[in-house]
């Protein structure tokens, strides 16, 4: 089974080396997190990075955000499963014929990633979205987003957990939600917008938190992972 409701973490490994994330994931361990590979190591390191990291056990979020014309997204999503991720992204606002590209690709997999649709990006502002031409409120864009990814057959959505009161009833239980913009009371929001606690993410319904510079960044990083891992155990959805 690939929800692991006492493993919600999710560490972003914002490296620009191999080297470095190797160095990195000495210091975690693959029964007690998964790992995302974004932009940065991918653009550096490309595949040999995920199948590197793979072979150390780690479950791998490809962190790519496709968003493209649905035969280009379709064949990308198949190139990542090939590669053996776990979990795969995609831009909800890329449509519906997107959308269902993508899970398309994986109707016939026997042992597919799971597919999620990025809402509106942590970062994001209620004003800053405006501005890229998104009309009415946040919250409504992300729950327009969800209810699309949903009936396009996705397995869940990338959103703040600041929205999972308003997005949870809506989906019911086996939709997953995964929460980036994860913030341990006191931490600088750097770039973020829309942050919250691990504690709060949970307590709201967060299946999987992302966590980058919390984690890579902090002197204990497995101490972090467990202290989430105990509140995920006493917060059960
Ligand atoms: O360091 P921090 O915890 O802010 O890192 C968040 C990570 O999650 C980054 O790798 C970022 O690209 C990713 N992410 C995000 N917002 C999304 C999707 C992914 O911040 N909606």
């Amino acid at each position: 089974m690939k929800i692991n409701k006492n493993k919600p973490v999710i560490v972003a490994l914002d490296f620009s080396s191999l080297k470095e994330s190797l160095i990195f994931l000495e210091s975690i361990d693959p029964e007690l997190c998964q790992v995302k590979i974004g932009k940065q190591l991918f653009v550096s390191e490309g595949p040999q990075a995920v199948k590197k990291i793979n072979s150390l056990g780690f479950n791998i979020f490809l962190d790519l955000k496709f968003h493209d014309i649905p035969n280009t997204v379709e064949a990308a999503c198949l190139a990542a499963a090939d590669l053996g991720c776990w979990m795969v992204n995609v831009h909800a606002s890329g449509g519906r014929a997107m959308l269902e590209a993508a899970s398309n690709a994986y109707a016939n997999l026997r042992n597919p990633p799971l597919l999620v649709g990025v809402t509106v990006l942590t970062s994001f502002s209620e004003q800053q979205l405006q501005e890229v031409g998104y009309v009415g409120a946040l919250e409504d864009n992300v729950r327009k987003l969800t209810i699309l990814s949903q009936t396009s057959g996705l397995d869940g959505v990338v959103c703040s957990a600041r929205e999972l009161g308003l997005l949870s009833p809506l989906t019911g239980n086996q939709f997953l939600f995964v929460t980036p913009g994860v913030r341990f009371e006191g931490e600088s929001k750097n770039d973020q917008n829309r942050v919250s606690t691990p504690e709060s993410a949970l307590k709201n319904g967060a299946d999987y938190l992302v966590l980058g510079r919390s984690i890579s960044a902090s002197s204990d990083p497995l101490s972090r992972i467990s202290l989430i891992n105990d509140l995920s155990i006493n917060t059960q959805r």
